[in-house]
């Protein structure tokens, strides 16, 4: 690569930095997680409208290529919310979740992600101020990140 075109890259990830907002994909377990976004949402609490929300039963469905998948197609964060240790409406689908997402963690490293694009959280249905400190602080960390480099157009 020359120095101009160097220079030409440079100048156009600067631009992409620039206006930059992360589009976060969040898989939110009906029982706890989603009504606690939706608790977020009735109350007026105030959250960046980067996240899109996926509802699923719980996060024990949650199958690692999902967020590899998310991550391929423009994601540039992924959210992954479930209930308590404890509170899952299916016993234990949480724990199997938090299982597969220290593999995943792994993974995402191998294949070259900052596994910082991914975070686990848990929020009870009464915790919309959990859920929607969680969306922020993934948008800001995701700011420091930057785009999904997988996304690069050029
Ligand atoms: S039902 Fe919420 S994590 Fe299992």
């Amino acid at each position: 690569m020359t120095s101009a075109s160097q220079k030409t890259a440079t100048k156009k990830e600067k631009e992409r930095q620039a206006g930059f907002e992360p589009r976060i994909l969040a898989f939110c377990c009906n029982w706890c997680s989603y009504a606690g976004a939706d608790l977020a949402g009735t109350s007026r609490m105030q959250m960046p409208p980067n996240a899109r929300i996926i509802r699923i039963n719980c996060t024990g469905r949650i199958d690692p290529v999902f967020i590899l998948d998310a991550l391929n197609q423009g994601a540039d964060g992924v959210l992954i919310s479930g209930c308590h240790p404890g509170d899952c409406h299916y016993t234990s689908g949480n724990l199997k979740m938090r299982g597969r997402f220290v593999l995943l963690q792994s993974m995402l490293k191998e294949a070259g992600i900052d596994p910082r694009r991914v975070h686990l959280q848990w929020a009870s249905a009464a915790e919309g101020d959990v859920f929607t400190q969680g969306v922020t602080a993934m948008v800001e960390r995701i700011k420091k990140l930057g785009p999904n480099p997988a996304m690069k157009d050029d």
